[in-house]
């Protein structure tokens, strides 16, 4: 194994052991394929004039028929706009669905009150259409930070945005008084094409805050949660270093459990050092899997400021945010991500009225068909970003794509511009695509580059 450095999205560096993307593992599971809706098969087929790539040369944008007003900062695309409810979360027998009530079901009955009551309150239904205050702001993100670039997130605009994360409701529950709850939600990041990113995906958050009674059940000695200390490695400077271990210990003691609880006893698993502008200490838990250690969620101690900031100053708490997908691609071998969105009956029927959810593997139903490669190679434009081209093969290709890469940059010695060159693999899910067809989908992505960001093509 190699050491090497790592960055999360909100950008720290971490050393790290070197981890392969777990669907290098996943992949190699010998799953059959399914394939995508009838509805997107037309679209395909009949139709390859791809849709407005973005809606920003409109005024307003209307999303559950309220209407936002478009501005420099809008580049949602009407495609990214059509998984706004689906909610696969809510969707009975769905896997996404199936996964997440496991996980509630499991908080539910390990953390009680009196009389059996749980203590975690469960949040599946709230819009993810935010704010960029509850976004990043609400959640400590610097205003120059990282995380908030254009070319990462859709925007609405300036001030309103997709969900990046669950995390951008954590201010406001903990505001309307909650003091244990679980967020689950689609979240919309800009981001690769690959076998395990989508633009859309599905995350779990828990919160848990205690008051100094929960946390020392009320032992005799005079320990406090909080103190004008220093900031340290392992604690934040108004905490006190006993209040903090005991609150990093419920959390990884849950998580732990839960993973356990999902995955089986025999699981191996390590803590590692995170960053997050809204945690800390922070971490993230990784689980090996065929012999890879694979990141499933990221965690630690609430930054004091956003209780204060949400009337709990009188508590300390742990959040921890997990992605719904990865554990499910894990759990029932599920090969490709796209499989989430598929509306095809031998994928569904699998999954609908099983008893023994936690055993249940996928089972081929097709075979895999043979990827069939393109290239494409263009000038870029100024302020261009490789997430400008995935949305934009994604607008004109859909879900016929498996991967795309950047295989190739190049600055012209003489007039300076530079070109990149992408390896476009197209697969489809479920039956064989020809080279006509793929070919005649690649033209279209090239003629919406051309027109999109008015350059020369390299072809
Ligand atoms: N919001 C973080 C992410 O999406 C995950 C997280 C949640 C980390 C809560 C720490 C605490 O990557």
């Amino acid at each position: 194994m190699v050491t090497c450095l790592c960055k999360n999205r909100f950008g720290m560096l971490m050393v790290k052991w070197k981890i392969d993307p777990c669907m290098q593992a996943i992949k190699s599971c010998n799953v059959g394929s399914l394939g995508l809706s009838p509805s997107l098969l037309r679209t395909y087929s009949q139709n390859l004039q791809p849709a407005k790539q973005d809606v920003k040369q409109e005024k307003s944008v209307s999303i559950k028929n309220i209407n936002y007003r478009t501005d420099e900062w809008t580049n949602v695309t009407p495609k990214i706009l059509s998984h706004i409810g689906r909610n696969l979360h809510l969707q009975k027998d769905h896997p996404i669905c199936l996964l997440k009530d496991l996980i509630v079901t499991h908080f539910y009955s390990k953390y009680t009150r009196s009389r059996d009551r749980p203590i975690f309150a469960v949040s599946d239904n709230l819009s993810p259409v935010v704010s960029t205050h509850q976004n990043f702001d609400s959640m400590l993100i610097p205003k120059d930070h990282v995380s908030r670039q254009k070319s990462d997130n859709y925007y609405i605009n300036s001030s309103t945005m997709l969900r990046a994360h669950t995390s951008a409701h954590e201010a406001d529950l903990i505001r309307s008084g909650l003091d244990a709850f679980l967020t689950v939600g689609d979240v919309y990041r800009r981001d690769a094409i690959d076998s395990s990113h989508y633009p859309v995906f599905h995350q779990m958050e828990g919160v848990r805050l205690f008051t100094k009674h929960e946390l020392f059940q009320n032992s005799d000695e005079k320990l406090s949660l909080f103190e004008n200390g220093v900031e340290l490695p392992d604690k934040q400077s108004g905490h006190t270093l006993e209040a903090t271990k005991l609150v990093e210990f419920s959390l990884k003691k849950a998580l732990e459990d839960c993973m356990e609880e999902l995955l089986g006893k025999g699981i191996e698993s390590r803590w590692v050092d995170a960053y997050f502008p809204f945690t800390h200490p922070s971490f993230e838990l990784e689980i090996k899997y065929e012999g890879e250690w694979m990141e499933m969620l990221g965690c630690g101690v609430l930054r004091q400021n956003i209780l204060d900031n949400s009337g709990a100053n009188d508590r300390i708490g742990w959040a921890f945010g997990l992605g719904l997908e990865r554990i499910a691609m894990k759990l029932f071998n599920i090969p490709d991500i796209r499989y989430f969105w598929s509306d095809r009956e031998e994928f569904l029927v699998q999954f609908r009225n099983q008893k023994n959810i936690k055993n249940l593997k996928l089972k081929p139903f097709l075979s895999k068909e043979p990827a069939l490669i393109n290239d494409i190679s263009f000038w870029i434009p100024n302020n261009f970003s490789s997430t400008d081209f995935y949305d934009l093969v994604r607008n004109v290709a859909g879900d016929l794509v498996e991967n795309v890469s950047l295989v190739d940059e190049f600055t012209h010695p003489k007039s300076g511009e530079q070109s990149h060159c992408y390896r476009v693999c197209y697969r489809h899910l479920s039956r064989p695509l020809s080279q006509t067809e793929v070919s005649d989908v690649n033209d279209a992505i090239k003629r919406e580059i051309v027109s999109q960001f008015g350059v020369r093509g390299r072809w």
